[in-house]
């Protein structure tokens, strides 16, 4: 396949669960927290080859709604990391064009975070580049609970009738939809550490998703393994149902 039909191809929106970080720390002989830096900073690779590439969303699962039965440590650890990385990066981000966007229930995160958050969400406000978005505090249920909330609330004051509902109002009422700018369903979604399945991320956004698994563990999945997994998704042929 040459440059150009790659190019073509090239999947919108590729979505990311970061999984095996625990693991990597145990076969290092590391702590957990000590695993999850290394995969921030796996992270930070994938996003500037993201970028390169010309993906135009690059999302990633930060933070489930699920996560929270982990030790206070390591969850006061994953936000710790997220301001850290903020502080670090957020100039380099910035001066690349990355937006910033956030989907989850983040308003609940330690405080700490969400200043951090609210800090990167405004001064990437304009950028027009990549678009990356963390899913943090975030549970493909639970947006679409919210969804389904938001739009009852439409039919009981009589703004809308229940035959009115339509797929797109549900869309527009995701976390991925109106309120933030109307992301793109993912065209793949990537899982490291030898796990096949979504574990609660964009459950309904991932209809015609392609998947695809890799057995690395999130820390060790390189810039060019990434890029190799999104050149062999542009060669599959995705029919959306029709022939
Ligand atoms: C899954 O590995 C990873 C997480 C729950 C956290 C992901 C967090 C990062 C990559 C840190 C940086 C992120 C930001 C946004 C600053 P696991 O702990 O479930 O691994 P295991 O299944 O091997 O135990």
């Amino acid at each position: 396949m040459d440059k150009k039909e790659l190019t073509e191809k090239m999947p919108a929106h590729v979505a990311v669960i970061m999984d095996g970080n625990g693991r990597w720390a145990e076969r290092n002989g590391v702590s957990r927290l000590s695993g999850h830096n290394a995969g921030m900073l796996a992270m930070k690779e994938i996003i500037k080859r993201a970028d390169v590439m010309g993906i135009k969303y690059l999302t990633v699962y930060a933070f489930s709604t699920e996560n929270w039965k982990r030790s206070q440590e390591e969850v006061g650890g994953i936000f710790n990391l997220l301001v850290k990385y903020v502080g670090s990066e957020l100039t380099e981000l910035h001066e690349n064009n990355v937006r910033v966007r956030i989907l989850g229930d983040w308003r609940q995160v330690p405080k700490a975070a969400v200043t951090s958050i609210e800090k990167a969400l405004d001064t990437t406000k304009n950028n027009d580049g990549l678009q990356f978005n963390i899913a943090l505090n975030y549970g493909g249920r639970q947006e679409i609970l919210h969804a389904v909330r938001t739009i009852c609330s439409r039919v009981s004051s009589g703004e809308i009738g229940i035959s009115d509902v339509t797929e797109t109002m549900i869309s527009d009422a995701l976390y991925t939809g109106e309120e933030n700018g109307k992301i793109p369903d993912p065209d793949l979604i990537i899982r490291t550490s030898g796990e096949e399945r979504l574990s609660n991320f964009l459950l309904w956004q991932c209809a015609y998703s392609e998947l695809a698994f890799t057995d690395s563990l999130w820390p060790d999945f390189t810039p060019d393994e990434f890029e190799n997994i999104v050149h062999a998704f542009a060669g599959r042929k995705r029919r959306f149902g029709g022939r």
